[in-house]
């Protein structure tokens, strides 16, 4: 059996583009537990005071799988980890140290027996909460092999019972990290009652490749992430890696916990909730990964799958992703299918759930899981801001002009503009009169279904100084209306904050 070790919500949210706000985080690990992967990595609670609560609320939610906190060496890091986990039914804690020369010299400004003393610290520290504990040597794979024996031995001596080998800049070719793993499991005094584990990142595309190199030299547990997100050019991809397990058992000899048939539904909600979609030829969940063009391979797969097909469509979740709701759906149709996709909502959100919904369906012909997870996951705070009404009077050769109705509080606003476009016209009037500063910085539109009915949603980041970003997303039929509504969600996310902070 191999471990899956999700970490998008940590080593994957993480990267540019990713961000993740706490109710986000809540649902997609609500959907990793459902996908079945044995730990979830739900974040680094010392990083923020976001990352800590939304690792709280994980723990707290879900139950049945182990959730983890990452953590440096250091008291601070670890004892947040600890408070943040707390609730957690399986709590697990991950505490790394670099131990390449490159990162000892030049980061940590450390000497290599100062860093067994801080892991060994680390971890035994982390030990008196839980007795799972992950330890990892970061660049792990540019570290000198005889002194990662010496550190690894010393933090199996102090509990770990998980060591984690982190291909931390994605160096290293399939022979070389299954040949480190070897070496590692027949060298390291102790390794043999530890779980090893597999991190690799992305950055010469073979994360996934080496990972599984890793379970060929006995690595029983993998690091990876949903849609394979994650720093730089990304860590090993989730679903990759248990398709190959679960497709080539022939060569592995090894099963995963992962129910399969969620693994598309996890990915759309991931980039559903992030407006990152995947590469239409992405293996596995990309839009492209069971069609076949060539008349060919079509001729093929009629009269037998197995001519074209190593996979069944159907066994990563395909078949189902396109059953839909309805304006003739009722309530109880709409329930059923929020709780299949994993969502629970309190019965007062639900009536508002369920209006948008009739509204939408009298818009749309089919409404989609995704048109779901959108509706349902739209802000649960009281909102100061609300788009009442637009107009929008745009054409060839001509300024676009706008006239929007909004609720700020207790006012209403209303405000004409003109600009080359309607949505920067309505940008800049809004954020003119809100003194908002900064810059919109990334605007997507995608559309969330195929036909030319789908609702588009919007994502907008918006720069409001160096280092200080605010997200949003809308969903309209109309795309400009959609823009109006991200724009209007990014005020709000960003008025919450402002409130907690004057709280404290
Ligand atoms: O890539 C890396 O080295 C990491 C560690 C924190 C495990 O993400
Ligand atoms: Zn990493």
């Amino acid at each position: 059996m191999i471990k899956i070790f999700d970490t998008t919500l940590r080593d994957g949210e993480q990267s540019p583009g990713f961000a993740m706000n706490i109710r986000q985080k809540i649902l997609l690990a609500k959907q990793l537990e459902k996908l079945g992967v044995d730990v979830i990595e739900a974040g680094f609670p010392n990083a923020s005071p976001e990352d800590f609560e939304s690792v709280k609320l994980i723990a707290e939610t879900c139950q049945k799988v182990e959730i983890c906190a990452l953590a440096r060496c250091h008291e601070k890091d670890i004892e947040a980890a600890i408070h943040a986990l707390k609730g957690a039914a399986k709590p697990r804690i991950h505490v790394f140290i670099a131990t390449s020369d490159i990162h000892l010299k030049h980061k940590l400004k450390i000497s290599r027996e100062q860093a067994i003393e801080k892991a060994v610290m680390g971890v035994k520290m982390a030990r008196t909460f839980t007795s799972h504990v992950d330890f990892s040597p970061e660049d792990g794979t540019r570290s000198d092999r005889g002194f990662l024996i010496e550190i690894l031995s010393a933090v199996i001596q102090a509990g770990v019972d998980t060591i984690n080998i982190p291909d931390t800049v994605g160096y290293m070719t399939p022979q070389e990290y299954g040949d480190l793993i070897g070496f590692l499991r027949k060298n390291v005094p102790g390794i043999e009652n530890i779980i090893i584990a597999t991190h690799c990142h992305d950055d010469l595309g073979l994360a996934v490749a080496n990972s599984l190199a890793g379970v060929l030299q006995g690595a029983t547990q993998i690091e990876c992430t949903i849609n394979g997100i994650g720093e730089r050019a990304g860590n090993a991809s989730l679903e990759e890696i248990v398709m190959t397990l679960k497709t080539r058992q022939d060569l592995y000899q090894a099963t995963t916990h992962v129910d399969t048939t969620q693994l598309l539904a996890t990915s759309h909600l991931l980039s559903q909730i992030t407006g990152q979609k995947v590469q239409a030829n992405k293996a596995i969940v990309g839009k492209n990964a069971f069609a076949h063009g060539a008349g060919i391979h079509q001729h093929g797969m009629i009269s037998e799958r197995s001519t074209y097909e190593i996979m069944k469509p159907e066994d990563v979740g395909f078949s189902s992703t396109h059953i839909f709701l309805s304006k003739h759906s009722g309530r109880h149709g709409l329930v059923h299918r929020l709780n299949e996709l994993g969502i629970d909502l309190p019965s007062e959100k639900l009536d508002r759930v369920f209006v948008k919904f009739k509204a939408l369906a009298d818009k749309k012909k089919h409404i989609y899981d995704e048109d779901l997870i959108l509706l349902s996951t739209e802000g649960e705070y009281q909102r100061k801001f609300e788009l009442v009404s637009l107009e929008v009077i745009s054409g060839v050769q001509q300024t676009a002009k706008i006239n929007v109705c909004f609720r700020m509080g207790e006012q209403k606003i209303d405000l004409v503009a003109e600009d080359n476009g309607p949505v920067s016209a309505l940008y800049n009037a809004i954020a003119t009169h809100v003194e908002l500063p900064g810059m919109l910085k990334e605007f997507n539109i995608h559309a969330c279904t195929p036909e030319q009915e789908a609702v588009g949603i919007a994502y907008i980041t918006w720069q409001e100084e160096e280092g200080v970003v605010w997200q949003g997303h809308g969903a309209d039929t109309d795309i400009v209306i959609a823009a109006g509504y991200a724009f209007i969600d990014m005020l709000n996310g960003r008025d919450v904050r402002q409130q907690k902070l004057n709280k404290k």
